[in-house]
């Protein structure tokens, strides 16, 4: 077997995309894959395509394997476009394939590409019968779009997962025990974090329904990165968890600064915390990036945020943080708001009524401090730090 050969007969065929850092706002520091999977059977299934740019590469790796001609079905897991965006040239050209999609996907693929291809849909526990073996269809939809779904190859034991398990990571490798554990790990909270958080319900839901209908995967191979082959299950349990945001005696400060106000505030809060045995992380916006900050809140359980006041506002970069993160939807959080002003307040009240909306959980009414923070205004947010420690420690 090949580097790229999951088992005899199913073969990755995706392309490494080294350099992309900015996936639709999300940092993606290690690049990524567009994973696609050919499986050689009587008949022939493209599971997946590729972000269209590739598209070339694409067909090449799969023409090396088998002529297009002779593919009996796409599958299309997922219709957002890095998976689908290779599809109207791929069946340009595999004239005698038959697309397979879930109703929802049908209807994505008609709305972005138009009425120009044979679809056929399938549902939850449907199967196509390749020859020796099976490919069984579940639906996920919202993990993470409508017409997400998963294909099963029951034979092999192999879980075609599309985004879900995914990571964005380019590497040389595939599989999951040919590099490092904490860097495949980082990129997964990662992903999970700027992607699947706010679908946290589902995927618990998803994870129980795949074990009730008694799939057991031996290898999951997402649509992004690595695949999971030596212990699939580390990476179910990480869901699971990472599904309640489960968390850890732990903070996050998050703060903007004008003149160094608010962030000698942010650092008194910090210390506070520190002291009380609090694990404290202090990011700066500007500084850090939103897809980093809510990785960290993931798994935190106090999330202090801070901005000075400017004209009559919060800054402009928490604007743009409590707009992605109120998206996100993290649950189980403690949530607080500090920072400085000059004449006029606002920034801590408008913070907080965002946050309401949200539905946050908000512990106190907040700090705020004037102009330049004096010695006792810098304990008194040491003292807060202190407080809201004892929050997290009870
Ligand atoms: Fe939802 Fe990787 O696309």
């Amino acid at each position: 077997m090949n580097e790229n050969c999951l088992s005899k007969g199913i073969n990755w065929v995706g392309v490494i995309d080294w350099n992309i850092r900015d996936f639709h706002g999300y940092i993606t520091r290690r690049g990524t894959t567009y994973n696609s999977y050919l499986i050689l059977d009587k008949k022939i299934a493209l599971v997946d395509t590729v972000k269209s740019s590739f598209s070339k590469e694409f067909l090449d790796k799969i023409q090396e394997i088998t002529d297009l001609e002779k593919i009996d079905y796409i599958i299309i897991n997922h219709v957002e476009m890095d998976h689908s965006s290779s599809l109207p040239i791929i069946a340009e050209l595999a004239k005698n394939a038959t697309i397979i999609a879930s109703q929802r996907g049908k209807e994505a693929i008609i709305e972005h590409y138009g009425e120009n291809f044979p679809i056929k849909t399938v549902k939850t526990g449907d199967e196509i019968d390749l020859g020796n073996r099976r490919l069984r269809f579940i639906e996920a939809p919202m993990l993470h779009w409508p017409d997400s779904m998963f294909t099963y190859i029951v034979e092999e034991k192999i879980l075609l997962s599309n985004d879900a398990f995914g990571q964005h990571l380019a590497s040389a490798f595939r599989f999951d025990d040919e590099i490092e554990e904490n860097v495949l790990m980082e990129e997964a909270i990662t992903y999970y974090a700027n992607i699947l958080m706010p679908l946290g319900s589902l995927v618990s839901r998803k994870i129980q329904e795949i074990v009730k209908m008694g799939i057991s995967p031996k290898i999951i191979a997402p649509s992004h990165g690595i695949i999971w082959r030596s212990n699939p299950s580390k990476i179910i349990q990480a869901y699971l968890d990472w599904s309640i945001c489960k968390s850890k005696m732990k903070a996050v400060v998050v703060f903007d600064t004008m003149w160094n106000s608010t962030n000698d505030m942010a650092r008194a809060i910090t210390k506070g915390l520190i002291s009380e045995g609090v694990e404290t992380k202090l990011l700066k916006l500007r500084s850090a990036e939103n897809t980093d900050i809510i990785t960290e809140i993931l798994t935190a359980k106090a999330v202090i945020v801070g901005s000075p006041t400017l004209n009559q506002q919060m800054f402009p970069s928490l604007g743009s943080f409590l707009t992605y993160i109120t998206g996100l939807k993290p649950i189980g959080k403690l949530w607080s708001f500090f920072g400085s002003y000059g004449w006029s307040r606002g920034a801590v009240k408008s913070m907080t009524e965002i946050a309401k909306r949200a539905g946050f959980e908000i512990i106190n009414s907040g700090l705020e401090v004037k102009y330049v923070p004096t010695k006792d205004d810098l304990k008194m947010c040491f003292d807060f730090g202190k407080e809201i420690a004892k929050k997290i420690k009870s």
